[in-house]
């Protein structure tokens, strides 16, 4: 059977997309209080006729269903809604009529995707095999938002079986807006944060010999740390281990009693970051020990590496491919170390994350997170365009494309 080319349809929608997002981008909102932008979405939802529409679902965020007209699965189609605590530089007449807050990371453009795909399935339901569940999450730049929606059971009822969603900018640098960039395994990293806390014996820096330096003992931690990564991580999974801060001490002939050291790990693979874990906490305890002083780590985790599941890759590849064109749809180059609050559900639910880039004219793109940051709202169909036709193909069969030119290496 012949299916309407979408295509066609999300470009038509495209004027739509662009005032949805503008609208959104001049009101941002921060962390979970993302109420109003949850009650704009939900006002459209209920406008096109979306099931279940639930507000409060992890505090700020937004769920909803479009139930197809033929049996099959459930797939989650995810977007955040929240902006960051910049005071915006752009000069756009659309920009942030809210102090200090600003859409400088395009979740304003996600929310309106998310729309717009919401109403062309609307649009398509009879040929829409189960049902597909709009998520709309709050908190993602504090990485707490997609935690909190899967406890409120943005996952369940109905269950989801598989979940997709996109970012949009320039993180991927070197693609052009109207691209679409996947990677058939890790695309970001996990982020999670180290505290050590070295305790010596504290006393006069004239008489070393009477006390026990933490100072010392830290120095060395953190040349051991250096070797995780370096020596211990296989070289072709990248991995970071940073110390942000060393604090200790008060005065240059005081040894202080206790020094205190804080960094972030960054991983792609879920074996790595267990490992990097492990050695951190056996390298501060045997190296404190050798020292005389001894060591306590504590872990604050954040997000998973944001893995694909390549069944949902190969999907993806072919969806997009029909929308943007296969010459268009590129692996990208190597996965960023940035982290992204998607892994929580990607680690539930199989599922695909993807580059949307929407990269704006020469010389006017500044990094997400800027005060001048923008997108090219030109692009914003094509994310629209891509979610939906996975949505319709999803649970079709697809043939993995063979990776072209590639040889055998000899060793
Ligand atoms: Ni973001």
């Amino acid at each position: 059977m012949e299916r309407t080319d979408i295509r066609d349809e999300a470009q038509a929608l495209n004027a739509r997309l662009v005032e949805w997002r503008r609208h959104l981008h001049k009101h941002p909102e921060l962390g979970f209080d993302t109420q109003n932008t949850a009650a704009f979405a939900a006002e459209q939802l209920e406008a096109m006729g979306a099931a279940d529409i639930k507000t409060g679902v992890g505090r700020g965020g937004l769920t909803a269903v479009i139930q197809g007209e033929k049996p099959g699965g459930v797939l989650g189609l995810r977007a955040d809604m929240d902006a960051l605590p910049i005071h915006e530089e752009t000069g756009l007449p659309f920009a942030s009529s809210e102090e200090g807050k600003m859409h400088a990371c395009g979740h304003d453009a996600h929310t309106a995707m998310l729309l717009g795909t919401a109403k062309l399935l609307s649009r398509h339901r009879a040929e829409l095999k189960g049902a597909v569940k709009l998520i709309f999450q709050p908190a993602e730049e504090i990485g707490a938002g997609a935690v909190a929606m899967i406890r409120d059971g943005a996952l369940e009822s109905p269950r989801v079986d598989a979940i997709a969603g996109l970012h949009t900018g320039n993180f991927w640098t070197g693609a052009s807006a109207g691209e679409i960039g996947y990677s058939r395994g890790a695309l970001m990293a996990s982020a999670d944060m180290f505290t050590l806390s070295i305790t010596g014996t504290g006393g006069h820096g004239a008489q070393p010999d009477r006390a026990v330096d933490p100072i010392a003992a830290a120095c060395q931690i953190y040349t051991a740390i250096q070797t995780i990564v370096s020596r211990e991580v296989p070289p072709a999974q990248a991995a970071v281990v940073t110390v942000g801060t060393i604090q200790a001490g008060s005065a240059a002939n005081i040894i202080p009693p206790s020094c205190t050291m804080q960094g972030t790990i960054r991983t792609l693979f879920p074996e790595t970051r267990t490992r990097i874990q492990e050695r951190i906490r056996e390298i501060a305890e045997g190296v404190a020990g050798a020292m005389r002083a001894s060591a306590s780590v504590k872990f604050t985790y954040g997000p998973p590496p944001v893995i694909c599941d390549s069944g949902m890759t190969e999907k993806l590849i072919r969806a997009a491919g029909r929308i943007v064109g296969p010459e268009h749809v590129r692996p990208v180059d190597a996965p960023t170390m940035v982290a992204e609050d998607m892994a929580f559900f990607l680690e539930k639910v199989p599922g695909v994350f993807f580059w949307h880039p929407s990269a704006v004219g020469e010389g006017e793109n500044y990094p997400h997170h800027h005060p001048k940051f923008t997108v090219n709202e030109e692009v914003l169909w094509t994310g629209t365009g891509t979610m939906t036709e996975l949505a319709l193909t999803w649970q079709e069969q697809v043939t993995p494309q063979p990776a072209a030119g590639r040889g055998q290496a000899l060793s």
